[in-house]
């Protein structure tokens, strides 16, 4: 049977394809107040601006291309059984190759209802204006998890962990919740890892940290998997 290699990715993986994190030096929180594009009342408030906000997130992302942390781990799939537990709302994973992404946070490239979070449309165009309705009728939004929310697949994500031989955490703060607290499900004799530029880093009990960037780690940690 394969063993079960689990990335549980953030922000930071998607830097060096040129979109913003959220915490560092210039991150997207430094330009933006998360309560007024994040969140529930942000979206009861003044829904066009969280569309605006949004769209351009999107822009960026079409913009952008897989690196090669991204690429290495959906080679890997090749080796091993791969999943993927990802925060980030962006595709580059799946354009990278890899099959199995769990998107915890939701997927900017998709919108849903707001009377029937089960309708959801993979996008057609860049933006999600107002007036586009769902089946329904009702307006839609991004189907991205807002600050309050509840988020998505975490069974799924915790079962993963648990299964896994070995963990690779990258390029994620570890300060949001619940997910931030998916690394303490993984079994003690697991291998694992976190990689991070910042020698600041939160790396929790067990989990060996590797100082860089994606782009050089994640490529050097696999090579000579499984
Ligand atoms: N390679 C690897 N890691 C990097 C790189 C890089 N090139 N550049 C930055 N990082 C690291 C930073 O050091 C930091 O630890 O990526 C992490 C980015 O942290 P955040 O900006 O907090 O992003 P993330 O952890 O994904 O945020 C979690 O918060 O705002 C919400 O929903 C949003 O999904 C997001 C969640």
């Amino acid at each position: 049977m394969k063993e079960t290699i689990v990335f549980l990715t953030g922000a930071g993986i998607s830097a060096e394809s040129g979109l913003q994190t959220f915490r560092d030096a210039g991150g997207l929180w430094h330009g933006h107040r998360v309560e007024d594009v994040a969140s529930p009342e942000a979206w009861e408030k003044d829904p066009s601006m969280v569309l605006a906000f949004y769209d351009a997130r999107r822009r960026a992302v079409r913009d952008a291309r897989p690196n090669v942390a991204h690429e290495a781990i959906a080679a890997l799939e090749e080796r091993c059984e791969v999943i993927v537990v990802t925060q980030n709302i962006d595709d580059l994973h799946e354009r990278a190759g890899s099959r199995n992404v769990l998107h915890v946070h939701g997927e900017i490239l998709k919108a849903r209802s707001t009377v029937d979070p089960s309708l959801v449309y993979r996008l057609a165009k860049a933006t999600i204006d107002m007036g586009d309705l769902c089946e329904k009728g009702s307006q839609l939004r991004p189907d991205v998890v807002f600050f309050g929310e509840g988020v998505y697949a975490l069974a799924e994500a915790r079962k993963a962990m648990r299964n896994a031989r070995r963990v690779v955490v990258v390029g994620t703060s570890l300060t949001v919740f619940p997910v931030a607290g998916l690394v303490k499900e993984a079994p003690f004799d697991a291998e694992r890892y976190v990689i991070s530029p910042d020698s600041h880093q939160q790396v929790p009990d067990g989990y060996m940290f590797l100082q860089g960037k994606a782009s050089d780690e994640v490529p050097r940690l696999l090579r000579d998997w499984p």
